[in-house]
């Protein structure tokens, strides 16, 4: 097997279910090139080596086909859109930015941001899990079992209103917004197009994406609340503040980010916690206090929703890594997952076990572009599957591997079927 045909066994859907043991390949040559030019790495010391290199951009527009296809398409309707949001830029300006969304996000100037949402993220959990059986009976079969997917009852909902509540969007829109952020996200998709055409795909939803909190902002005539979007708009920062568009630009992509991953990690979670009963059980007791957050450390390691970074990072220099020189001006894609399962680094990666010490997972990146949604992330997906484990009765899968969407960089179950013989009261 050879390395090019590795990358392109992780890419096919097939492998979608358990991509695992490609990544095991794929270490064997920490650097590789791969067809259409990309350096692919997947070694935990050389990924972040990287994700903390300067030479190594985030922002596309560096590359020579995606500048150029750019400049081609600038006078195009709805491209190029809006500026880049911050996880798609560099340095200093990506600094500005992020400083800026900060101060309404948490320490310093909002400690009490994420703790003050935690009644909420409860209660929307208890009340998904109370409608499991309050559906008309629809998913009973007359025998008390009812059948849930885990993925369109729960674990999309539940995200998305929480997102909703932070930037102060009214959840009623979902239907709209959603057919925008799941363009956003098919542009991570290397096997959905060229770079350039990606890049231009992805703008155009960004921009779409804007337009909609551009109308949102419009209709509350300058009424500000205590959302993040109302936050943004005070500007009382001695930072330059954003602009309009820049505002525009980085809601869409918080939005998106905000849910998009946070559904593959709970999903991924609760197909894990039903591969490994013993450690079900353990949550469902609840007699250890920190397991739910050892668990959803391990998870971030061992089925991470995030599986690679690419989508335009590139080489502002000639960088040596691993014995390879790679040039200036080249892709590079980070194999977040491989790294984190790396058995130079982690010791017998490919066991799930939330007792393991040291778990330092390459779940949320790392560097600059760090997740900024991590605070939040983790106790989102804490809750979530400790109410599971706690209410669920017997739960047990309905398919093994379950069904999976596309995309191999941002991976999860497109469903997970599972019946349950009714929920404990909350
Ligand atoms: C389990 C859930 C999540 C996972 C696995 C995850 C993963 C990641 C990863 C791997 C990155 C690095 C991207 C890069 O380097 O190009 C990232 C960045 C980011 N995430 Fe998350 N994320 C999650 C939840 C969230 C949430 C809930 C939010 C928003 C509230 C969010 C907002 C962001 C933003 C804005 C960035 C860009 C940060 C920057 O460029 O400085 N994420 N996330």
């Amino acid at each position: 097997m050879t390395r090019t045909s590795t990358w392109q066994q992780i890419l096919d859907p097939s492998h979608r279910a358990d991509p695992y043991p490609l990544y095991t390949e794929l270490r064997k040559t920490p650097v590789v090139r791969v067809e259409d030019g990309t350096y692919v790495v997947s070694t935990y010391r050389e990924i972040v080596s990287l994700l903390h290199d300067p030479r190594l951009s985030s922002d596309a527009r560096n590359l020579p086909e995606v500048g150029a296809d750019a400049a081609a398409h600038a006078d195009e309707e709805g491209f190029p859109g809006l500026p880049p949001n911050f996880i798609r830029i560099d340095p200093p300006e990506h600094d500005r930015i992020r400083r800026l969304l900060t101060r309404d996000f948490g320490p310093p100037h909002r400690p009490g941001r994420i703790d003050g949402m935690m009644p909420d993220l409860l209660r929307i959990v208890t009340s998904l899990i109370d409608d499991f059986t309050a559906k008309d009976g629809s998913g009973t079969d007359g025998s008390g079992t009812v059948r849930v997917d885990i993925v369109d009852d729960f674990a999309y909902p539940f995200p998305v209103a929480v997102i909703c509540e932070l930037l102060g969007v009214p959840r009623e829109d979902e239907p709209r917004f959603q057919v925008m952020s799941g363009a956003v996200i098919e542009t991570a998709d290397p096997t959905t197009g060229g770079l350039a055409e990606r890049q231009r795909r992805r703008a155009k939803a960004v921009a779409d994406l804007g337009q909609y909190f551009a109308q949102l902002l419009d209709a509350r005539h300058g009424r500000r609340g205590d959302d993040l979007l109302s936050g943004l708009l005070s500007g009382d920062s001695d930072e330059a503040p954003m602009s309009h568009e820049e505002i525009l630009s980085n809601a869409a992509l918080l939005l998106v980010a905000g849910h998009e991953t946070t559904v593959n990690l709970v999903t991924n979670g609760m197909l894990t916690l039903l591969r490994h009963p013993e450690v079900l059980d353990r949550l469902r007791l609840g007699d250890e206090p920190d397991l739910a957050a050892r668990v959803v450390e391990e998870l971030l390691r061992y089925e991470p929703p995030v599986q690679f970074l690419s989508s335009g990072r590139n080489t502002l220099d000639d960088i040596e890594i691993a014995g390879t020189t790679i040039p200036r001006g080249s892709p590079v894609a980070l194999v977040l997952a491989s790294g984190s399962r790396d058995p130079d680094f982690v010791p017998d990666p490919d066991r799930f076990d939330p007792d393991r010490d040291h778990n330092e997972h390459l779940g949320f990146g790392g560097g600059v572009h760090y997740c900024f949604g991590a605070p939040l992330a983790r106790p989102e997906t804490q809750i979530a599957l400790t109410q599971l484990a706690h209410r669920l009765k017997n739960p047990r899968l309905v398919a093994d591997p379950p069904p999976y969407r596309a995309s191999p960089s941002l991976r999860g179950p497109r469903h997970l079927l599972v019946e349950i013989d009714g929920v404990d009261p909350a």
